[in-house]
């Protein structure tokens, strides 16, 4: 081996660089760097850690709210246009889609502007401008904020698309522009998007636009990947605390980044988070086409959605150690990255928790804010058992690190809160599976995983 280096080096180079391309084109991997990460853009370290548990739930509280927006505001979208819907200055009147004037597609997004859990880089244009986005299974749209932004959030300088020879953007009259109805005019013949995320949650505007698009693998090397469909923002009314400078959706519709790579990533992706007490210290893995098989899964089929921007389970049943809570309702469960905390139905969650407390015999602190809280100070041997979740025909055990939360010393709070109209599975309780979404058989596959490993 050495020798074949040493005496063909410049074959042995165009022979890597060929490999690279090939492995790049059959799957790849980029770091999900966590909120309170020091790469984060939002990393704080003046935070005490019950302060980031404090922040942590409100953010929680804010997509659990913006979830519910999503869904009580479903039937509006899906009819026609939202009643907030400002129409921007200097726009002709709405294009519909052809033959449906009301805009029978979905409505897309659930959230975007509001505080976040991950983050990633992407490197945009050409030359290339690095942007650390969200990245947002919740979302489809793939957006940035664009010069000029009088409102997005700067605090580094925005993307701009005049410096960049591969962006164009989109006229009214192509597929992409046809495929974000009803929510888009024709400005000037630029297709022109508006995302709203519900009631008090900020809007954005912005061009429909096609560029090059560059991530750095895990591994250093780089995937270029020419002609993705990206909003470039110029209005929004965020204020800039709470605003993101770019959304990479990886949910199910047409332009979402994942359906837009299409076959080339097998329709595949996954993720495995590493859990809480190393998110500071590590990053995750977003994993793209051969990457994203998640070996010796349980795989089922996700829920029927017509391609919203969401996935979910049916969530059938809970175990708690040996001993089941006995028949519950179904319900939807949002397979969630951007939701911390797990929601259960009120009268799932009461149970629960009377389950855990005769299962736990430390004492009971009360939190103003999470149901079952256990005093630690006095014990060694806490007791916390798995949690075991019945999704369709997968059994997903939660480890106690899964379920529950220290929010400061000697107290630790199961990680969850009650939201009747559906569920969410958060990331806590995601931290150590091996999760893959594939789009082509609409199925997910839970892996329980060591995610510092790979
Ligand atoms: C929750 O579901 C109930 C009954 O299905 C419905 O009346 C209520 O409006 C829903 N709430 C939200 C926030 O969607
Ligand atoms: C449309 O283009 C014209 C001419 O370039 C320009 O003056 C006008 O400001 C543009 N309108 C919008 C809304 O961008
Ligand atoms: C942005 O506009 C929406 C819709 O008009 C509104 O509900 C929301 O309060 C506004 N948000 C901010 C931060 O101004
Ligand atoms: C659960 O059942 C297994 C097998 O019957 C037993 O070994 C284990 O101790 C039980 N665990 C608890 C927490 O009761
Ligand atoms: C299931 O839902 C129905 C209707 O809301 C309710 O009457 C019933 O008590 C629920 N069953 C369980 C096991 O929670
Ligand atoms: C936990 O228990 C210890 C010992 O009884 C007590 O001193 C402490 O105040 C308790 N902590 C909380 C938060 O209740």
């Amino acid at each position: 081996m050495a020798s074949s280096t040493t005496l063909f080096p410049f074959l042995s180079i165009v022979a890597l660089a060929l490999l690279a391309t090939a492995y790049a084109h059959h799957g790849f991997s980029v770091e999900l760097i966590h909120h309170d990460h020091p790469r984060s853009p939002s990393y704080n370290p003046t935070l005490s850690p019950s302060d980031r548990i404090q922040a942590e739930i409100q953010r929680f509280n804010a997509r659990a709210a913006s979830l519910r927006a999503y869904f009580s505001h479903f039937h509006e979208y899906h009819d026609g246009y939202p009643s907030t819907y400002p129409p921007p200055s200097g726009s002709q009147s709405p294009c519909h889609p052809p033959n449906s004037p009301h805009g029978t597609t979905i409505q897309a997004d659930l959230f975007a502007s509001t505080d976040n859990n991950y983050y990633m880089s992407i490197r945009l244009g050409t030359p290339v401008k690095e942007i650390i986005a969200v990245p947002d299974t919740g979302s489809y749209l793939i957006w940035v904020g664009c010069e000029p932004c009088p409102k997005c959030y700067k605090k580094d300088p925005l993307f701009n698309p005049a410096t960049s020879s591969s962006y164009t953007n989109l006229p009214c009259d192509s597929k992409p522009c046809s495929q974000l109805t009803p929510q888009r005019f024709c400005v000037n013949s630029t297709c022109t998007y508006y995302e709203s995320y519900g009631q008090g949650i900020p809007y954005v505007i912005g061009d429909l636009a096609q560029e090059t698009f560059t991530f750095k693998t895990t591994s250093g090397s780089f995937v270029r990947l020419p002609g993705l469909v990206f909003g470039c923002t110029h209005i929004t009314n965020g204020t800039s605390q709470r605003n993101t400078a770019g959304i990479v959706g990886l949910g199910g519709h047409p332009l979402s980044l994942v359906s837009q790579l299409g076959s080339s990533i097998e329709h595949r992706f996954s993720y495995c988070l590493v859990p809480s007490s190393l998110t500071k210290v590590m990053t995750s893995h977003l994993n793209f086409g051969s990457d994203a098989v998640v070996s010796g899964a349980q795989t089922i089929s996700m829920i029927d959605n017509g391609r919203q921007s969401f996935y979910a389970v049916t969530l059938d049943g809970i175990t708690v150690g040996n001993n089941s809570l006995g028949p519950i309702n179904s319900t939807m469960m949002i397979v969630d990255c951007g939701s911390t905390l797990t929601s259960l139905h009120g009268t799932v969650l009461e149970r629960l928790v009377d389950a855990l407390k005769k299962t736990i015999s430390l004492p009971q602190v009360e939190d103003g804010q999470l149901p079952l809280c256990f005093n630690e100070s006095t014990r060694s041997d806490y007791g916390y058992p798995d949690i075991i979740l019945q999704l369709g025909t997968a059994t997903i055990t939660l480890k106690p690190y899964n379920a529950f939360l220290m929010i400061n010393n000697h107290v630790r709070c199961l990680a969850m809160k009650p939201n009747d109209n559906f569920s969410i599975l958060g990331n806590i309780a995601q931290q150590n599976f091996h999760i893959g979404f594939d789009l082509a058989s609409w199925k997910i596959s839970f892996a329980a995983a060591d995610c510092t490993k790979n």
